[in-house]
């Protein structure tokens, strides 16, 4: 990557950048020209999304392709890329008085499109033109599946295409191309979600101080959230704090906190430039573990540690998923929850009536990086391919490592009373799960340990400063 010296100045002197080097973006757009064969490559950027009534919108969050091609975050954009060639275009129009005395001075669209090596600007009503003469000499458009209505009407009506037809449209050559590209994270956008951790490491042992009885959700929640917008761009995701852990994304907050239950907190930052960080911590309500919620917080560190350790290139996240339930299986026997042959029992999917999800998922600018391209694209390829088995058809990341990747490890075991009602009337697995011992389980909630991993050409790191994991940096931080 070609850097000037401001871009340098500029990682030295702030730990969060506001933009990338034009270079950055001129280098991404070309190595996704030369992937897609000819036509046009249209990204639509995201406009303001309304809340209760028109002009009262949330807090506007770029496209996350749009920031990674072309860096502007600015609501009403949109940028074509003419492959054949190789012209670069952003819409949008300069703002009006209107604009400025509501909003204050904003930079003009050439300024701003200059910023990420940019000069041919058009006002958004050209869009349509230049998209309709494409399409008359029957160019290729290709486009990502869009996620927010209004974009996909939009696309809708520019390509002359019915609603119901837009994602039949979409390109898998640039769905492709872009995941190939994000998927393999630099040493700056590493820097900028090691930056989300840092916030994510406040968030964290601020919770594990809050944890204490009497102490409702909605005080330590509002609290990190509050961490994650004075120090980044926000949340990365809406944070899950709950003692009912066994719901896995568990939004209410409602619930006053009580000793003998564990408090799972799942929450993460967004940097100034969008990476996010992700990451689960479980403690007991109080500072102190019991014996029962010790030796279940062990299992699932243990799962996490190992399941970290056997990270290299070329191994698969499938096999490390499968390694961390066989972890979680064999201690579950050794707690007599589960019993027989826990490889047969890991192999027929029995112990994913304790850890039902996938080990992890992909990170970047996207807490679940590229999601909405397709989970498949991203996480599994022609040499793995996604399990229909219940737990392990959860899992997001299912293909080799290569080194760049960032990912989340996050194995858990959940006691959720529902479901161990249900397989218990239907028998299901009755050779590998002891119902008996299960029932009085039913009232233990959830543990879930979550960190986030580079990939690099050795082995692994584990991103951002340690946040305290095992029960006794716990116990010592929530002493304090
Ligand atoms: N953001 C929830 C999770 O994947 O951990
Ligand atoms: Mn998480
Ligand atoms: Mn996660």
């Amino acid at each position: 990557m070609v850097l000037n010296l401001t871009t340098v100045e500029l990682l030295n002197n702030t730990k969060s950048f506001t933009m990338f080097h034009e270079n950055t973006y001129r280098k991404r757009r070309g190595d996704l020209r030369r992937q897609i064969a000819g036509g046009l490559i249209l990204f639509p950027g995201n406009s303001e999304a309304s809340f209760n009534y028109p002009a009262n919108t949330y807090h506007f969050r770029q496209d996350s392709d749009f920031l990674y091609f072309f860096g502007l975050d600015h609501p009403d954009l949109a940028a074509v890329i003419d492959v054949d060639s190789g012209a670069e275009t952003i819409f949008g129009n300069d703002v009006d008085m209107d604009d400025i005395i509501w909003m204050g001075h904003q930079p003009g669209m050439k300024d701003r499109a200059a910023k990420v090596g940019i000069s041919n600007t058009l006002p958004m009503t050209k869009l349509s033109d230049v998209l309709g003469e494409a399409l008359e000499k029957k160019r290729k458009i290709h486009y990502l599946p869009p996620y927010r209505g209004d974009n996909l009407l939009r696309i809708s009506e520019l390509l002359g295409t019915s609603p119901g037809m837009v994602k039949e449209g979409v390109s898998e050559d640039l769905i492709r191309a872009v995941v190939k590209l994000r998927i393999i994270k630099d040493e700056f956008e590493i820097k900028e979600i090691e930056f989300a951790l840092d916030i994510a490491y406040e968030m964290h042992t601020t919770a594990m101080k809050m944890a204490k009885p009497g102490v409702v959700e909605r005080e330590i929640a509002g609290t990190l959230e509050g961490i994650a917008s004075s120090m980044g761009n926000g949340i990365s995701f809406p944070i899950i704090l709950s003692i009912n852990g066994q719901t896995l994304h568990n939004h209410y907050h409602g619930n006053t906190l009580e000793t003998g239950r564990m408090m799972v907190t799942d929450a993460g930052a967004e940097s100034l430039l969008h990476y996010a960080s992700d990451i689960t911590r479980t403690v007991p309500v109080g500072g102190k573990f019991n014996g029962r919620q010790k030796e279940i917080y062990e299992l699932v560190l243990k799962a996490n540690t190992e399941a970290i350790k056997a990270i290299k290139p070329g191994r698969s996240n499938r096999d490390v998923h499968l390694l961390a339930a066989e972890i979680i299986a064999s201690g579950l026997k050794d707690l007599g929850l589960m019993k027989g042959n826990i490889q047969e029992a890991v192999k027929k999917g029995a112990h994913a009536l304790f850890f039902p999800h996938g080990l992890g998922h992909h990170m970047g600018l996207d807490v679940h990086d590229m999601e909405g391209l397709g989970e498949n694209y991203v996480g599994y390829d022609h040499k793995t391919k996604r399990s229909e088995q219940f737990g392990l058809a959860f899992l997001r990341f299912g293909k080799e490592y290569e080194p760049g990747h960032v990912f989340t490890v996050e194995p858990g075991i959940y006691f959720i009373p529902a479901l161990i009602d249900l397989w218990k009337s239907e028998n299901k697995f009755k050779e590998f799960i002891n119902y008996e011992t299960v029932e009085s389980y039913k009232d233990f909630g959830g543990i879930r340990i979550e960190d986030d991993l580079l990939v690099t050409s050795e082995g692994y790191k584990v991103l951002g400063k340690p946040i305290p994991k095992t029960i006794m940096e716990i116990e010592g931080i929530m002493r304090k």
